[in-house]
């Protein structure tokens, strides 16, 4: 394989045999062209990785040449030849994308160098193009499944949000319900999706080093900190910072936090300059916060300011319906994966997945599916692949598996529980609820009023 396909642009007929001549023993792919008109055509019909272009050329002038290139091909190296006197106009072409220039004569050492260095940068910019649009497509909003109406309702409010210029965003949702999924969603889906993008985990890093991390330092700030460093802030900016875990902040971070929230300004540790960023900040948790502030662990004012624009990821319990097509997508997903044949969920396995209360939500759902794929062979899932957990309430004829507890139960809690989960089933459809419950109609909307559950 050759190393590069290069495209060299110049009138004089000797530049461009000997270029030829040594780049080729070099071991890159050469074509050459005495005109911008030629050397676009070739770049149309071949596709090349670095352009040498001459800026004097007969007809159409090298930085018109320069601006057709860049509307070819935007990833393309280009690198510019000129006459010594020219360097204002070379200067000129950097700005329009070039990626650097040679002044005439030039040693063909000179060449090379650039040469490398213009492919090394042209393959970092395509590998980041590649690895943006594939972010692009894992992580827009249709990756969150479900039909539900309360699915529909979260995307429509994450590509509301996406679209708005919110700056402070916050999810939350108990464990697994897909609140990184709709973060990353808000920053595919917004005009921020070609920027940076940086999370931090609030409860895995030590206060110390949080705010360092977050803010960045100066050299000399502390013992260690040898070089000044930028922190993820200042490294987001123009793009997204998702908190991740929010609720476990410590109150002195909080503080911090708070006022970077109101002025988007901040001070790196042991620096005196304010610094400006322009970031989307999105926290998630599956905390309480409201519980944790009535506590006095999170500060009731940063809460505040959190909640203004908020998205609450439902519990997979609450939206049932869309349990049996996520298990689908994740088959379908699995299979495809670890190279399976496809596999289907037979009627009585559906069941069973309708009816589990799905405590870790989808990524527990998620994971069962992964492991069937992986290690059950059969094409179709049957009730007896599944975790005892989630077959057990379908052995005992549908009923729930309960036991009365050591210091007892009060049974109207137990009777209110099951009369809002049927409900929430059955979709807020009430002859349906009734039906899962044995009851008439009737009696199900005396035990709504009783117990407070009128919607
Ligand atoms: N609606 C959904 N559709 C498809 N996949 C989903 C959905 N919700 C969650 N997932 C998947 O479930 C897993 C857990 O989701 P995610 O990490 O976003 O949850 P989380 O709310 O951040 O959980 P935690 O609070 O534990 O951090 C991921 O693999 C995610 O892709
Ligand atoms: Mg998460």
């Amino acid at each position: 394989m050759p190393k590069a396909k290069v495209l060299v642009i110049d009138d004089e007929k000797l530049v461009r045999w000997s270029l030829e001549q040594k780049l080729s023993r070099d071991g890159y792919e050469v074509e050459c062209a005495a005109s911008g008109e030629e050397g676009l055509d070739l770049l149309r019909q071949d596709g090349h990785d670095v352009v040498l272009l001459d800026m004097r050329l007969p007809g159409m002038d090298g930085v018109r040449v320069l601006q057709e290139i860049k509307k070819l091909d935007r990833e393309v190296a280009v690198i510019v030849v000129t006459a010594d006197t020219g360097v204002a106009r070379a200067v000129e072409c950097m700005r329009l994308g070039a990626h650097n220039y040679l002044c005439k004569p030039f040693e063909f050492d000179e060449v090379r160098v650039e040469l490398e260095k213009a492919i090394e940068e042209m393959k970092l910019r395509r590998e980041v193009t590649r690895l943006r649009s594939q972010q692009h497509r894992t992580f827009d909003v249709n990756n969150l499944v479900g039909n539900s109406p309360a699915m529909q309702a979260v995307r429509d409010l994450v590509t509301k949000i996406a679209q708005s210029n919110a700056a402070t965003v916050f999810i939350g949702g108990e464990n697994g319900t897909g609140k990184e999924l709709a973060a990353r969603a808000i920053h595919f889906d917004s005009t921020r999706a070609n920027q940076p993008l940086m999370d931090i985990n609030c409860s895995a890093v030590s206060e110390n080093l949080f705010e360092s991390e977050l803010f960045g330092h100066e050299r000399g700030a502390f013992t260690d900190a040898k070089t000044a460093k930028k922190g993820l802030m200042e490294l987001a900016d123009g793009g997204t910072l998702l908190l991740d875990e929010i609720g476990d902040m410590k109150l002195s971070m909080q503080a911090k936090l708070l006022r970077v929230m109101e002025t988007r300004q901040f001070r790196r540790v042991g620096g005196t300059k304010d610094i400006s960023v322009d970031v989307r900040m999105i926290s998630m948790t599956n905390k309480d916060i409201e519980a944790a502030v009535a506590r006095g662990e999170f500060r009731q004012d940063l809460y505040y300011r959190l909640k203004v624009i908020s998205v609450r990821m439902p519990a997979l319990r609450e939206h049932p319906a869309d349990t049996v097509l996520l298990a689908q997508h994740f088959l379908q997903r699995f299979t495809r994966e670890f190279n399976k044949p496809l596999k289907r969920l037979s009627p009585e396995s559906e069941d069973a997945l309708r009816r589990y209360r799905w405590p870790g939500n989808v990524r527990e759902l998620r994971n069962t599916i992964e492991r069937i794929v992986l290690l059950e062979a059969d094409e179709v899932v049957l009730p007896k692949h599944l975790p005892p957990e989630i077959q057990s309430g379908m052995q005992l004829g549908g009923r729930t598996a309960a036991e009365l507890p050591a210091e007892g139960v009060k049974l109207e809690d137990v009777e209110r529980d099951l009369v809002r989960q049927a409900v929430e089933r059955a979709g807020g459809n009430q002859t349906q609820a009734a039906q899962l419950l044995g009851i008439e109609r009737d009696a199900l909307r005396r035990r709504l009023q009783k117990f407070n559950l009128i919607p």
